[in-house]
């Protein structure tokens, strides 16, 4: 198994190694390519790859390399996991938003759409790339905003599905609070990327029992508090939010902390200035402890079960039992899924994944408070890729007014000069 890492030269690649590493039985990978611009980082990061499988004995290669086309040759699977700008733009993101009293984030709201408009481009690019260098090959999409991402992908008919860590962390977590395996767990995860609740969390399969209103019932205190909302919100949801939705149901209050204290892309900056001193010594043989503090925990555990059940090397993660398949959440066509989204909107939702690519579960009922949003942010969505396919000034104005956390003119036009600002390097029509 031939597998492309775009964007290998991350810090966070580390994490993938550890998990082809460990899971080694689910996805037999032989050889791996990590392709990054960045030469002096991808040295670094693909010299601690080749000691993590050397330390565990794993018999992969590992080969860095600058170009797409030379490194994504004969790929059974490329994983795309590029920050177009780095930490940088990221900061930048995080930051004028606030000036305009609107959340500054990497995904959500307006930082959200710059970070679009800089990447879509890039990853169509890459694509195309691959279509020619190995036609059939899996695209895995963890670049954000994933939701968006994967629509273009699809759109411009690429063999793509879209990844987050969300769902797998989730899964994790009430596994824990149940005493029961990971893959017991099967999760009613819906929604769009870094804009889902769990609408049941059931044992033992996608028609097992749901215990979330036990879950809710016994936990409810804990969880108000580690996602930073009033209880009473979660009461009155009777479903478990993720906690991208604290931006929405807390916008004025998050915008509020978020000027008081550095941005994460500093945080994340300073990190990766730490790490990467850990990767250049050479005692070093094990993902570092200090990656547990990313956000992208558990990625790899995802990434190899969907790439595993891709390519058809094995079950998955939500294991059904039924050969070849496995249930997993992924961003994938709508399909009727959301009967109030169109067909080729990108939904997050449970799927049964193989050697074919990625079916949805059919849905539970979603309830209005859930629909209304969904609905609101696809919309966005839909005229956010416009702008990052199209260009324009007015196409970005556009999908800011129809944004639900800006809606506001004046808002939207600051926005706009804002982001057209920041991003001008990055984007060849500004
Ligand atoms: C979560 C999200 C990812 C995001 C990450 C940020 O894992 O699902 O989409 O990239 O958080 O983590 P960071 O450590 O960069 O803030
Ligand atoms: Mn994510």
């Amino acid at each position: 198994m031939r597998i492309a890492v775009v964007g290998g030269g991350s810090t966070y690649t580390p994490e993938l190694i550890d998990g082809f590493a460990r899971l080694r039985d689910t996805l037999p990978v032989r050889e791996l390519v990590l392709i990054d611009p960045a030469a002096d980082r991808l040295e670094l990061v693909a010299g601690l790859a080749r000691r993590i499988f050397a330390a565990q004995d794993h018999p992969a290669t590992v080969t860095a390399t600058s170009d797409v086309d030379l490194g994504t040759a004969g790929a059974d699977a490329v994983l795309l996991q590029l920050r177009v700008g780095g930490q940088a733009a990221r900061h930048k993101d995080e930051t004028w938003p606030l000036e305009c009293g609107c959340v500054g984030q990497e995904t959500t709201g307006a930082g959200g759409l710059a970070k679009a408009l800089r990447t879509v481009p890039v990853v169509l690019d890459i694509a195309e790339r691959v279509r020619r260098t190995s036609p059939d090959a899996w695209i895995i999409d963890f670049t954000n905003p994933v939701g968006i991402v994967t629509r273009a992908l699809l759109q411009a008919g690429h063999k793509a599905l879209g990844l987050c860590n969300m769902a797998i962390n989730l899964q994790r977590k009430f596994a824990g609070l149940l005493g029961v395996a990971p893959e017991e767990v099967h999760l009613d995860h819906y929604g769009l990327n870094h804009l889902t609740w769990e609408l049941g969390v059931r044992i033992g399969g996608p028609d097992g029992t749901d215990v979330l209103p036990r879950l809710l019932d016994e936990h409810a205190d804990a969880f108000a508090l580690q996602l930073r909302m009033p209880r009473r919100v979660l009461d009155t949801l009777g479903v478990f939010p993720s906690y991208y939705l604290r931006y929405f149901y807390a916008h004025d209050e998050t915008v509020e902390e978020l000027r008081t204290k550095p941005s994460r892309a500093e945080e994340v900056a300073e990190m990766e200035r730490e790490l990467l001193k850990m990767y250049g010594d050479p005692a070093l043989t094990r993902k570092p402890d200090l990656l547990g503090k990313r956000g992208g925990a558990f990625y790899s555990e995802a990434a190899v079960a969907l790439a595993a059940a891709l390519l058809g090397t094995s079950g998955g993660q939500q294991g059904d039992g039924s050969p070849g398949s496995s249930v997993q959440v992924v961003n994938v066509r709508n399909e009727g899924t959301l009967p109030f989204l169109r067909d080729d909107a990108v939904v997050e939702v449970p799927a049964r994944v193989g050697r074919e690519g990625a079916v949805p579960l059919s849905a539970p009922a979603v309830g209005p408070v859930q629909a209304g949003l969904i609905s609101h942010v696809t919309a966005y969505e839909d005229l956010a890729l416009d702008a990052a396919l199209h260009g324009g000034r007015e196409r970005v104005f556009k999908a800011l007014l129809a944004h639900p956390l800006i809606g506001q003119y004046d808002r939207a036009e600051a926005l706009t000069d804002r982001l057209l600002a920041h991003n001008r390097e990055y984007l060849a029509w500004a």
